[in-house]
């Protein structure tokens, strides 16, 4: 199945880990194995860490392609795989106390189930720890990111960086609306929040995002609210 992340983006990934130099990453959906390679080759060039590679399919869809693909780079001894969904995978790692300063997130691509894959990267990852998305330009990705940098201690970390950049030119009618809008709340408020501030304002371009955590949680879980996204 042709099934994988462009060469720009296994080079974006690439260059992430060796730059945080991790002890632990983690992806969300294997496929292939073309991610699980880029990223457990910068283990191996940094000397250290491990890599978790969760796909419930690996082996009844994709007949272990992935985890030939790691083994024929001469990676093995660096990945494991665990064969469940990601939302039952990531709780489990969670209580055996692993920590990740590194999670690529290309599982399910259906809303909630990125947003479950949010939480619990989440509560796996250290502060300054990175989330990277893939296909952050899909409108349900796209949400979950908004999410996350509006309601939670988290930013875009090299906006600079863009895979596979498409062009975005609001027309004429979007431009004054929104100028009108901002200069009204009374008005702007009843619009869309991703309306008045669309997605690329906020740094998210390209398809493959990635969020920074800057510090724990620290919300009350009574809040009532969450800042529109
Ligand atoms: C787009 S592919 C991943 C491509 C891979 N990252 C690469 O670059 O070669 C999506 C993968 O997510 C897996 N997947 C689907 N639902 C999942 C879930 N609930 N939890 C974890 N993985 C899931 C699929 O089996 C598939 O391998």
């Amino acid at each position: 199945m042709d099934v994988y992340i462009p060469r720009e983006e296994g080079n974006y990934l690439y260059s992430l880990v060796r730059h945080l130099r991790p002890t632990r990453t983690v992806e969300i959906g294997m496929a292939n194995g073309l991610s699980s390679v880029f990223i457990a080759q910068a283990l191996r060039d940094n000397g250290v860490g491990r890599h978790t590679a969760i796909d419930p399919f690996q082996n009844s869809d994709w007949h272990g392609a992935g985890m030939a693909l790691v083994a024929k780079a001469g990676l093995a001894d660096v990945v494991d795989l665990v064969e469940l969904p990601s939302h039952q995978a990531l709780p489990d790692l969670e209580r055996s106390g692993v920590r990740a300063e590194f999670v690529f997130i290309d599982g399910s691509h259906l809303f909630d189930y990125v947003l479950a894959d949010f939480l619990c990267t989440d509560r796996l990852l250290t502060d300054g720890g990175l989330i990277a998305f893939d296909d952050s330009d899909w409108p349900a990705v796209t949400q979950v990111i908004r999410y996350a940098i509006s309601n939670r201690h988290y930013e875009v970390a090299f906006p600079e960086v863009v895979i596979e950049s498409s062009r975005y030119s609001p027309g004429l009618a979007n431009r004054l609306l929104r100028r009108v809008a901002r200069a009204v709340p009374k008005f702007g408020t009843r619009l869309r929040p991703d309306f008045l501030t669309p997605s690329y304002e906020q740094g998210i371009r390209g398809r493959c995002v990635v969020l920074r955590k800057l510090k724990a949680d620290d919300r009350d879980s009574q809040s009532r609210f969450h800042n529109p996204f």
